[in-house]
C-alpha cells in the first residue's frame, strides 16, 4: 500500500507563536480524533525554516507527523549569503523538503536544471524531496498541459536512479488552482495523476510507479478533499491556505 500524506504549506506566513500555537492544536485534535491506523497516513508540517528546529522538537513523540523545508539552496555550502542546505535541514530533524514549488519557480526563476541539484543534495542528505509539478492557466488553455508536467518531471527528476526516484513524492499543482479557490476537479485532477504515474511507469516500471505518492495541490480545502483523494492515483494533498487553520487542516486529514 503506497503511503498517503497530507502536508501542510505555511509558505511565507505566522509568526513563531502562532505556528506553534497551530501545530499544538492539530496535535490535540488528532489525539482526540485518531487517523485510521492501518491507512498508512503521514502528516506534514511545512513552516519557515526559522521555525523548523522548534516545530520538530514539539513533534518529536508523534509518530506519523513529521517537518517539511519549504526550500533548500542548490549548492552544499559555503558563501551563499542568506541560504540554507540541504544538510542544515536535516541537521534540525526535518525529513522532508518542498522543492520547485510554482511559486519558486515563478518569483525566484528555478528552472528544472536547478530544481535536479537541489533534488540530488536533498537525497545525498537524506531528506525525502516533495517534487511540485503544475501547468499555468495558458498551458491548461492551450492544452499542452500534459507535455508540460512531463517535461519538468523528466527534466528534474528522470536523472535519478530506481533506489533513489523511490525516495521522491510528487505534488501537481495546477498553476492556476493555487490560491484561487478554483481547484482542479477531482476528473482532471485524476486525470493528471495518472498520467503522471504513466510517466514514472515507462521510466522505472510498474512497481515504483505504483509505490510513487502523488498528492494533489490548488485550493484543496476542508470540503473538496474528500472527493479529490477518492480517486485512485490521488494520494493526498499539498495544502496551502487550509493548512493555517488547524480544524481545516484536520479535517483534510480525516478525508482519506
Ligand atoms: P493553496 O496552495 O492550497 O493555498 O492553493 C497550495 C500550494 O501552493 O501548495
Amino acid at each position: 500500500m503506497r503511503t498517503k500524506i497530507v502536508a501542510g504549506n505555511w509558505k511565507m506566513n505566522k509568526t513563531f507563536e502562532e505556528g506553534i500555537q497551530l501545530v499544538k492544536e492539530i496535535q490535540q485534535s488528532l489525539q482526540v480524533n485518531p487517523i485510521n491506523a492501518n491507512e498508512n497516513i503521514k502528516v506534514i508540517i511545512s513552516p519557515p525554516f526559522v521555525f523548523l528546529k522548534p516545530i520538530n522538537d514539539l513533534l518529536a513523540n508523534s509518530s506519523f507527523i513529521y517537518t517539511a523545508a519549504q526550500n533548500c539552496y542548490s549548492e552544499e555550502k559555503g558563501a551563499f549569503t542568506g541560504e540554507v542546505s540541504a544538510q542544515m535541514i536535516q541537521s534540525v530533524g526535518a525529513k522532508y523538503v518542498i522543492i520547485g514549488h510554482s511559486e519558486r519557480r515563478a518569483y525566484f526563476n528555478e528552472t528544472d536544471a536547478l530544481l535536479a541539484k537541489k533534488i540530488n543534495l536533498a537525497l545525498a542528505n537524506n531528506l525525502f524531496p516533495i517534487y511540485c509539478c503544475g501547468e499555468r492557466l495558458e498551458e491548461r488553455n492551450a492544452n499542452t498541459y500534459f507535455d508540460v508536467v512531463k517535461k519538468q518531471i523528466n527534466d528534474g527528476l528522470f536523472h535519478l536512479s530506481a533506489e533513489a526516484f523511490s525516495k521522491v513524492v510528487i505534488a501537481y499543482e495546477p498553476v492556476w488552482a493555487i490560491g484561487t479557490g478554483l481547484n482542479a476537479t477531482p476528473q482532471q485532477a485524476q486525470e493528471m495523476h495518472q498520467f503522471i504515474r504513466n510517466v514514472v511507469k515507462e521510466k522505472y516500471g510498474k512497481q515504483i510507479a505504483d509505490n510513487t505518492t502523488i498528492l494533489y495541490g490548488g485550493s484543496c480545502n476542508a470540503k473538496n478533499a474528500k472527493e479529490l483523494f477518492a480517486n485512485p492515483d490521488v494520494d493526498g494533498g499539498l495544502i496551502g491556505g487550509a493548512s493555517l487553520i488547524a480544524n481545516d487542516f484536520v479535517q483534510i486529514i480525516h478525508s482519506f
